[in-house]
């Protein structure tokens, strides 16, 4: 196939960005997106070019390193997958693809495709743990826990922290991602000591790192690989109003 990328170059987060245009021959309809960003990259290397920079790791849909937008998608075009997990064969040939960051106040532009993530981190150093002694392994399977807690529980867990969620959101919020990890910890009974102090100071860190309020629109919950369902966000609040109360008595 033949594929032709325009894709935002962006030197640096002072410098001036711009869209470059790739045409990209001989791509087989079995290489993944990465694979075929990957021979570009090469080709780009021999020339004398500059590479075009993205984030990966796992490459297998589970450590939340790769990311940006396809043709205006978080992700791309397939639901439930990480653009590691994407693969050419959902292009046909001559398509037109346009390849940008995320776009999002907490999510400063690093290089080209990179941007700096690390505010989710932050988000989870404020409260996303257990600081008190849960156990080890055995206590964990001795303590009995209804199997629909436990699946809700597992769901949430599933959050890989890629931001998609704010990328997609025309707030740039972060409460999908928030919310996911507020919830699994607040569904198990290893969470409940601290349960209050994390969802006020998670949710504290999340508006000051700058992300945005949620208005439900959804968009967060239809581009999340992992499906992460918006009922979370639900809870989140339920949690923080629960913990305001508490407060007050
Ligand atoms: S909620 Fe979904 S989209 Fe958001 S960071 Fe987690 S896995 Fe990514
Ligand atoms: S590279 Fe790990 S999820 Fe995509």
């Amino acid at each position: 196939m033949r594929i032709l990328l325009k894709v935002w170059r962006q030197a640096g987060p002072r410098a001036e960005g711009r869209f470059a245009d790739y045409a990209v021959d001989d791509v087989s309809p079995d290489m993944s997106f990465l694979e075929m960003l990957d021979v570009v990259n090469e080709g780009l290397i021999v020339k004398g070019d500059d590479p075009i920079a993205f984030d990966s790791d796992c490459r297998e849909g589970i450590c939340g390193a790769c990311g940006f937008v396809i043709n205006g998608v978080a992700h791309g075009p397939d639901p439930g997958t990480t653009v590691c997990q994407l693969h050419m064969r959902r292009f046909n040939d001559g398509d037109r693809v346009i390849l940008e960051p995320w776009r999002a106040k907490a999510f400063p532009l690093v290089k080209d495709l990179v941007v700096d993530r690390s505010a989710l981190d932050r988000i989870i150093q404020a409260g996303g743990y257990t600081a008190v002694n849960v156990g080890g392994a055995q206590d964990a399977n001795a303590i009995l826990i209804p199997r629909p807690t436990v699946e809700r529980a597992m769901d949430a867990a599933a959050c890989i922290g890629c931001g998609a969620c704010v990328a997609a959101c025309k707030n740039a919020s972060a409460a999908l991602f928030t919310s996911a990890k507020v919830s699994h910890l607040a569904l198990l009974p290893q969470g409940q000591v601290e349960r209050s102090a994390r969802v006020v100071a998670m949710v504290g860190r999340h508006d000051h790192e700058g992300f945005g309020s949620c208005s439900n629109e959804g968009e967060c919950e239809a581009v999340c690989p992992k499906e992460i369902s918006i009922t979370n966000i639900a809870r989140m609040n339920r949690e923080y109003f629960r913990a305001m109360f508490l407060s007050r008595e």
